[in-house]
């Protein structure tokens, strides 16, 4: 019987969905009645702030318990109750062209003894993961983010818990914003896709939903408020995507530069939108940005679920030897493909089929029937 020292992280913005995750992939690495079936023997040790920590351990020193938690059943018991991610995570991107430390943690991963590295996270995250499989690292992926664009998985780790949040803070502000006949416009995170904006304001009734797919037009809002108020509409809900740009203009930056992977710091249209509306309508309205409450938070059942089925099935993997592959679901099942399908391609939100660019909303035939 070979022994496997399974190495878990979590990178990139956190998320509901993590923990719960990291609870089931050390249960069911250690879980004993499978001791007896299987050709290994797996130990799991998670390893804090994604890739951070795989750079900045020094093996062998008494630092490397400041980069390392063990895990077994009684350390992660509880874990699946809690949002955020309780190994820590970071940005950090070991390939980043101003400073490449690959190497480190490529040699960190020799020295520490792991044998399989199981990886949680988005794109940028995954991305790493496929260039050290690439390199020779028993990689296995599991897809998170709240954005749900991940090309090659139909969920994501986070979104219904987002989802959930937009929906409780939109139920919030209709109390108020029908005591003042407000307009309320709710930005949501989505950096280049729609999905969190869309299915949040559907899950809300919001009056309008902007995504980025689809650039919008400040007088066709404005047209489509002052309808709603000429039939009698109280107030409305317009929900945004923080990555929502208008035609032929730019998204709106919240603060210059780029983080480690390239990405602009999104932010602002929201208010943008609220300025726009009040001046050319002449209604009340105000904006809320949602921010990073979206990713905080307990997990929902659905993230607890998917974070159970998501980590189980990395150790399926790992006891497959399915490497250089990532967790996914697809058609209502959970499957598996090769992380380089799972990178660099976006899910985006199809303006023809889910979306109605004439309400700016979500579509109003589910059947194709008119
Ligand atoms: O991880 C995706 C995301 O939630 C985006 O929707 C958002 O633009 C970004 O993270 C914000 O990241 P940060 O945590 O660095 O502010």
């Amino acid at each position: 019987m070979n022994n496997c020292r399974i190495g878990v992280l979590t990178g990139g913005g956190d998320c509901a969905g993590l923990n719960p995750a990291l609870k089931w992939v050390t249960k069911a690495a250690l879980d004993s009645r499978f001791q007896a079936t299987r050709t290994v023997t797996c130990g799991v040790v998670g390893i804090r702030d994604g890739w951070k920590g795989l750079i900045e351990v020094e093996p062998g020193t008494p630092e490397e318990a400041n980069w390392l938690q063990p895990l077994d059943e009684s350390v992660v018991r509880t874990w699946d109750r809690f949002g955020g991610t309780n190994l820590g995570t970071s940005r950090t991107n070991p390939f980043d062209p101003k400073k490449d430390r690959s190497k480190k943690v490529m040699e960190n991963i020799e020295k520490l003894g792991i044998d399989v590295l199981i990886v949680i996270g988005g794109d940028d995250t995954l991305g790493v993961a496929h260039r050290l499989a690439q390199m020779g690292v028993k990689v296995v992926g599991v897809p998170k983010t709240i954005d749900n664009d991940l090309s090659a998985t139909d969920y994501s780790l986070g979104f219904e818990t987002a989802v959930d949040v937009i929906t409780e803070e939109i139920d919030r502000l209709r109390t108020t914003a029908g005591s003042h006949k407000r307009i309320f416009v709710v930005e949501t995170m989505g950096r280049y896709t729609g999905w969190l904006s869309l299915a949040g304001g559907e899950s809300s009734g919001a009056y309008i939903i902007i995504v980025p797919e689809c650039p919008f037009s400040i007088a066709k809002i404005n047209s489509l408020l002052l309808d709603g108020k000429k039939r009698g509409l109280r107030y409305e809900i317009v929900v945004v995507a923080e990555g929502a740009k208008p035609e032929g203009g730019q998204e709106i930056v919240q603060r210059g530069g780029t983080d480690a992977f390239g990405h602009k710091a999104l932010g602002g249209v929201g208010q943008f939108l609220a300025d726009q509306i009040a001046e050319g309508t002449g209604l009340d309205t105000r904006s809320v940005t949602l921010s990073h409450l979206q990713r905080g938070g307990a997990p929902c059942a659905y993230d607890r679920r998917m974070g159970r089925y998501f980590g189980i099935a990395a150790v399926d993997m790992v006891v497959r030897g399915e490497f250089g592959r990532m967790v996914s679901y697809r058609n209502g099942r959970i499957t598996s493909v090769d992380l380089k399908e799972a990178i660099g391609k976006q899910h985006r939100v199809d303006i023809e089929n889910d979306y109605d660019v004439e309400r700016y909303n979500g579509k109003r035939t589910i059947l194709g029937y008119r």
